[in-house]
């Protein structure tokens, strides 16, 4: 294969830094903040913890490398980077055309999730969600989810604010806002750190984050750390490829890759720390689940002085982080609208966000006017529950 030629036509990352930004935007997400606790915590803590350290370095950042190296080959969206790279004919674009998918679907929940979370900013703003009862932080949760319009709404908000960086293109949009963004969600994730290990007992949520009992391993788990490892790194789905794109000629992709992937890590193992150490201390349940998120951290905040600063902070923290992966999750499908279709990135983005509203709406809908249309016996989007 010839050595990629730039088009200079073509927007991509312009620096060195932006690159990196852009790209640990895209791997942390309501993953860290979210899903790796409530897997850690329902998984039995520091085995699981091991386990996803092993698959990360043994299957993500291998697939990271390959599909960065992929896109900046090609220099185009994910589905002509297959079509170019593959030999002689093979339809193996017809996988990056389900990564094209597969992006848009996750980004029609994560917008709703990520609603609940700019939801939850103004919220304990209000200082409405604090109570140590978790029966009471569980009643607000299940108000906001239940009521349709309320649903909606958040998700046109994180739609408008992710659709109008996209608009402004790759470097002065994606790179120009998450390297302004990651070094906030660190400052905050490194002040809630601090809180959390400050608290009387706080020793035994750091033991059960750092101290394997191997007896807890099961295949399932492994299983799980295994598919958290690629939704973490934001593998197989396109995301990547679209990113490596835009890589600049001189950046060198492994190093970028292990940088992004300790980063990311780092930003797990914080939440976690940020996180266990508060619930144990308050006596909580570490075993949550999904719930722990928007049910046992507003009652651990409760319970704490100063807590609805802190909670402030926190879901600042969660909407930082799942607004740097939905940005690359946007940038998938609309890149290749854009390149695929000739329609502007303008029309691309626009077309995108609509569509996301409306197959996003039925996720939105799903815990109210939705929630008895169960097709298959699956409601539409078991989101509280993902
Ligand atoms: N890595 C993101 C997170 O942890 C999610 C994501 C998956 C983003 C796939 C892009 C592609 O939240």
């Amino acid at each position: 294969m010839s050595k990629s030629s730039p088009n200079p036509q073509r927007d991509g990352f312009t620096t060195a830094l932006g690159v990196i930004a852009a790209t640990l935007g895209s791997a942390v997400g309501l993953g860290n903040i979210w899903k790796f606790p409530s897997l850690t915590g329902t998984n039995g803590g520091a085995s699981f913890l091991f386990i996803y350290i092993i698959s990360t370095l043994l299957v993500g950042l291998p697939v990271m490398i390959s599909e960065l190296m992929m896109g900046r080959a090609a220099r185009a969206d994910a589905v002509t980077t297959l079509q170019k790279l593959a030999p002689r004919k093979q339809p193996w674009w017809l996988a990056a055309a389900l990564g094209v998918l597969a992006a848009f679907l996750i980004m029609a929940f994560y917008t709703e999730v990520a609603g609940w979370v700019f939801a939850y900013i103004f919220k304990s703003l209000g200082g409405g969600l604090l109570s140590t009862d978790p029966q009471v932080t569980s009643e607000a949760f299940t108000a906001l989810i239940t009521d349709p319009w309320q649903s909606l709404i958040w998700q046109w908000v994180v739609l408008a604010v992710v659709g109008a960086i996209i608009l402004l293109g790759v470097s002065k949009g994606i790179e120009g806002a998450t390297k302004r963004l990651m070094p906030i969600l660190f400052v905050i994730l490194l002040v809630l750190c601090v809180r959390s290990l400050t608290l009387p007992g706080a020793g035994e949520g750091l033991a059960f984050l750092f101290k394997p009992d191997l007896t807890k391993l099961s295949a399932a788990a492994v299983l799980t750390a295994m598919g958290l490892a690629f939704f973490k790194l934001s593998v197989g789905m396109g995301t990547m490829i679209t990113y490596g794109s835009y890589f600049r000629e001189d950046q060198n992709v492994p190093k970028t890759a292990a940088q992004v992937m300790l980063a990311d890590l780092t930003v797990s193992i914080l939440a976690g720390i940020a996180i266990f150490p508060a619930v144990f201390s308050f006596g909580f349940e570490p075993t949550a689940g999904p719930s722990l998120l928007f049910i046992t951290i507003p009652a651990v905040f409760a319970a704490m002085p100063l807590g609805n600063v802190f909670m402030v902070l926190f879901f600042l923290l969660a909407a930082i982080a799942a607004t740097g992966a939905m940005l690359s999750l946007m940038e998938v499908p609309v890149a290749f609208l854009n390149e695929r279709t000739g329609l502007s990135r303008k029309a691309a983005t626009l077309i995108t966000v609509g569509l996301l509203a409306l197959i996003g709406s039925t996720a939105a809908l799903s815990s109210s006017t939705l929630a008895n249309f169960k097709p298959f016996g699956l409601n539409m989007c078991n989101c509280s529950g993902w």
